[in-house]
């Protein structure tokens, strides 16, 4: 193939070149225009922006770029799940509302596979529609996995205790949520404790810029307690409305790309790794490259242990296969060729460490404040 400069691949792939610059400034590098792009790079960029690849044609390197998927035609895209992700100060309830969540909507037998932590699960509403909940690894990684470009999520359930009120996370919380500009619901929690003061978490939660209908906002509150598994359908419901209204979308007929929630290394069966599928469909023996890493899917599994032959949007799966553990919040994609994949993962891992390398000698305004 030709050489292709950053502008003639950003006219392709539709893409403003201000944002190629960006994310390469991001990275450390100063490229312009009218640089020339190795197909490594593209690889790179198809990982950071989740360009596609075509399914039809065998992808090498010298074809990787006329691989490129155009845009989804609106006629493509498919309802998919709503993933939802809940926040809010230490003990105020997360883990205990999606185990109940989970626990309601898993078949009695199916409980006991629940061996590993996918980071997600999906819960299936009365109404027969599916959500998907992220178990927040903490907002630390939220912000993490933002900062890389990696927004998994579409609304946050904010949570408050009703016996504690907004509590400094809670305030974390509000700006993480405000910040990915995504729906905000309060799930006030704990309405079983003596204690509980729903008025004031409201008040409180208004001084933060968080309205409630009664206050003149379009924020939705559900009260409840996630221990009594009280409140849950409502907040379901919630959920879906919000939904409907954004009409989530995807297209589920091309190769699959997504992002990775949580990854280990098992003894027995190597790199492990959760990834939410958030375009295409992720089939076994397919090619991954996630960051750094690549490799062709041996093993997928459900959040209960069930084996999966595919993945759809918004659905999450352990995946086993990769050469190594990949990071929470790096982007996976499928591409039918597992030696280009071999070569951009190592060509992305040149340049990690690379850049680590030179990290050590770049000044960050933070870092500048700290030595005043
Ligand atoms: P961290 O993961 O540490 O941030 O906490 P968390 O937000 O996940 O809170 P967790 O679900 O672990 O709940 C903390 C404590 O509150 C536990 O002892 C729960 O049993 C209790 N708890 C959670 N929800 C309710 C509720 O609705 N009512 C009552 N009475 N107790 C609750
Ligand atoms: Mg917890």
């Amino acid at each position: 193939t030709k050489p292709l400069s950053m502008s003639d691949f950003a006219k392709e792939v539709n893409k403003p070149i201000t944002e190629i610059i960006k994310y390469y400034f991001s990275q450390g590098m100063m490229l312009n225009q009218n640089t020339t792009l190795s197909d490594e790079q593209m690889g790179e960029l198809a990982l950071h922006f989740g360009f596609d690849f075509k399914k039809e044609q065998n992808l090498t390197k010298e074809n990787i770029f006329e691989q490129f998927q155009t845009p989804d035609k609106p006629e493509d895209l498919k309802v998919r799940p709503p993933v939802v992700t809940i926040m809010g100060h230490v003990d105020h309830g997360k883990t205990t509302l999606l185990d109940s969540m989970h626990n309601s909507n898993v078949v009695s037998g199916e409980a006991g596979g629940i061996t590993q932590a996918i980071g997600a699960y999906q819960v299936t509403s009365k109404s027969g529609k599916k959500i998907t909940f992220i178990d927040t690894p903490g907002h630390e990684a939220f912000t993490e996995m933002r900062s890389r470009g990696a927004n998994v999520t579409d609304i946050v359930i904010l949570i408050v205790a009703a016996d504690d009120g907004v509590m400094p996370q809670t305030e974390e919380a509000i700006d993480h949520a405000k910040q990915a500009g995504v729906p905000i619901i309060v799930f006030v929690n704990k309405m079983d404790k003596p204690g509980a003061d729903p008025e004031r978490v409201k008040t409180e939660l208004m001084r933060h810029g968080i309205l409630a209908e009664d206050f003149g906002g379009d924020v939705p509150f559900i009260y409840g307690s996630a221990k009594q598994k009280q409140g849950l359908e409502e907040l379901q419901e919630t959920i879906l409305l919000i939904a409907e209204l954004k009409d989530y979308k995807s297209n589920p007929n091309k190769f699959a790309s997504g992002v990775v929630l949580e990854a280990h290394l098992d003894k027995s069966k190597g790199p492990v790794a959760s990834v939410l599928v958030q375009h295409g469909t992720l089939n076994l023996r397919d090619v991954v490259i996630a960051g750094t890493t690549h490799g062709t899917i041996k093993d997928m599994e459900n959040e209960v242990g069930k084996k999966q032959k595919t993945a759809i949007p918004s659905q999450p799966v352990l995946i086993i296969g990769l050469n190594e553990v990949p990071h929470a919040g790096d982007k996976f994609l499928v591409m039918n060729d597992e030696k280009v994949a071999r070569s951009i993962a190592e060509a992305q891992l040149h340049q990690f460490v690379e850049r680590e390398r030179s990290n050590k000698q770049i000044f960050t305004l933070d870092s500048i404040k700290t030595h005043i």
